[in-house]
């Protein structure tokens, strides 16, 4: 209604509303490298292709005369009520897309009220992030580091910062084959880019500080101080050009060096969970299954929710369709605990599919990045209007109520 009303005045959305057209433009706004990176997938892209296709196969049947004039798009996860079934996924280096990068999304998220996950990747360390959230629901998603201090830490930090669940990615324990970004030669963290979680943070800092003193001892490097450690985040953010000049110098050398070191680890196996449940009263979701015995396993292991993702197609070439991975992982986890979804949502009418193929929720990825390049907050906030204003639409059409009323029966295909 907003947009045909501004519309008698001359006035266009911010942003495109069509997501061809919206990421058509977020390419405009951004540099090259940055670009290949966020609309970037894995290898041939097949499996980005496959998301989109999971999405296109299946297809709505509306209902008429249901009395749809009151509807309800609100859900409630791990005992909290939330407006609407989004969140905004976890999306490191948003510093690429925009220089307000995770502060601006955290703006729009309070503008909103949509729980906001906030990266391990994150451009600005989370305390920051969460003073702009104010009282807006958060969740911490953890890269699970080789450092078992650092992962305590983050931890114990994300529980001070108030959030909500702790979102542990499982998929990227190895980077995927990233073709576009090996074309260019480039990751953003071995630019300093996206490491602002852990430069702010205190284990991790103290690594570095021991890693660079060992190289002193050895005549290799100069002893860091934390001052500028500090000082090498702060210019991070406000002098990206600059920043990487001063990767010649040693400290900030030491510090990304430790950071892709240890930022994941590929030895960990189910056995490990009970080591996050030791270090966190929040809830567990798991971010990344694709198979249900996988789900069985999270199951048996405790865990407080699942997202079905492939990460947006970023890590496996060729693989399933994160939609078409949903409906078995439903079955097998029966209500047990939420199933959340994503890879591949760029309409209203896409959420409403997740929603009747049994999700709980969504987490929408690079429709809000996309956003954020063309217009900072107003973008992120502008996009996820849209994707709300055409979900309650899709609903109105369909004979939909409330979202427990999307089941299986909405769809063919
Ligand atoms: C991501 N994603 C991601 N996931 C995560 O757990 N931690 C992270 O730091 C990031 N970073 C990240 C950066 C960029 C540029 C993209 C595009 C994605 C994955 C993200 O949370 C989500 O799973 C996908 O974005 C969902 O797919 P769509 O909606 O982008 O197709």
């Amino acid at each position: 209604g907003r947009i045909y009303r501004d519309g008698v005045f001359g006035k266009r959305p911010p942003v495109p509303v069509h997501p061809d057209r919206l990421e058509a433009a977020a390419r405009r706004a951004m540099g090259r490298d940055a670009w290949g990176y966020t609309a970037g997938s894995a290898g041939l892209e097949a499996t980005a292709s496959a998301n989109r296709a999971a999405f296109d196969r299946r297809r709505i049947v509306p209902r008429m005369l249901t009395d749809v004039a009151e509807r309800d798009i609100s859900v409630e996860l791990f005992g909290r009520r939330h407006s609407s079934p989004l969140l905004f996924a976890p999306i490191g280096v948003l510093e690429l897309m925009h220089r307000d990068a995770d502060l601006a999304v955290a703006r729009a998220a309070r503008e909103l009220g949509i729980p906001m996950t906030i990266s391990t990747q994150a451009s600005h360390p989370m305390e920051d992030i969460c003073a702009e959230l104010g009282e807006t629901d958060r969740w911490f998603q953890l890269y699970w580091s080789k450092d078992k201090d650092v992962v305590a830490s983050m931890l114990d930090r994300a529980e001070r910062c108030g959030a909500g669940a702790i979102v542990v990615t499982l998929d990227t324990h190895i980077l995927g084959w990233r073709t576009r970004d090996l074309d260019r030669a480039f990751l953003p963290f071995a630019r300093g880019q996206g490491i602002a979680q852990y430069t702010s943070d205190p284990a991790f800092t103290d690594l570095v500080r021991r890693r660079a003193e060992h190289g002193r001892q050895d005549g290799e490097t100069p002893r860091p101080t934390l001052t500028a450690l500090r000082s090498l985040v702060s210019m991070s953010r406000r002098y990206p050009g600059r920043f990487r000049d001063n990767l010649r110098s040693p400290l900030p050398r030491t510090a990304v060096e430790t950071f892709l070191d240890v930022f994941s680890n590929s030895g960990l196996t189910w056995e490990d969970l009970p080591f996050l449940r030791q270090h966190t009263s929040l809830p567990i979701v798991l971010k990344g299954l694709q198979h249900p015995e996988d789900a069985a396993r999270a199951l048996d292991a405790g865990v407080d929710g699942i997202v079905v993702s492939n990460h947006g197609g970023r890590q496996v070439d060729g693989a399933v369709g994160s939609l078409d991975a949903l409906p078995g992982i439903v079955d097998r986890v029966a209500g047990q605990v939420p199933v959340l979804f994503d890879s591949g949502i760029r309409t209203g009418a896409d959420v409403f599919k997740a929603l009747a193929l049994g999700a709980s929720a969504v987490l929408v990825g690079r429709p809000y990045a996309y956003g954020l390049a063309v217009a900072g907050q107003t973008g992120v906030r502008e996009v996820t209007e849209h994707l709300l204003a055409e979900l309650d639409i899709t609903m109105g059409l369909t004979g939909c109520r409330s979202i427990g009323a999307i089941g299986p029966e909405r769809l063919t295909g």
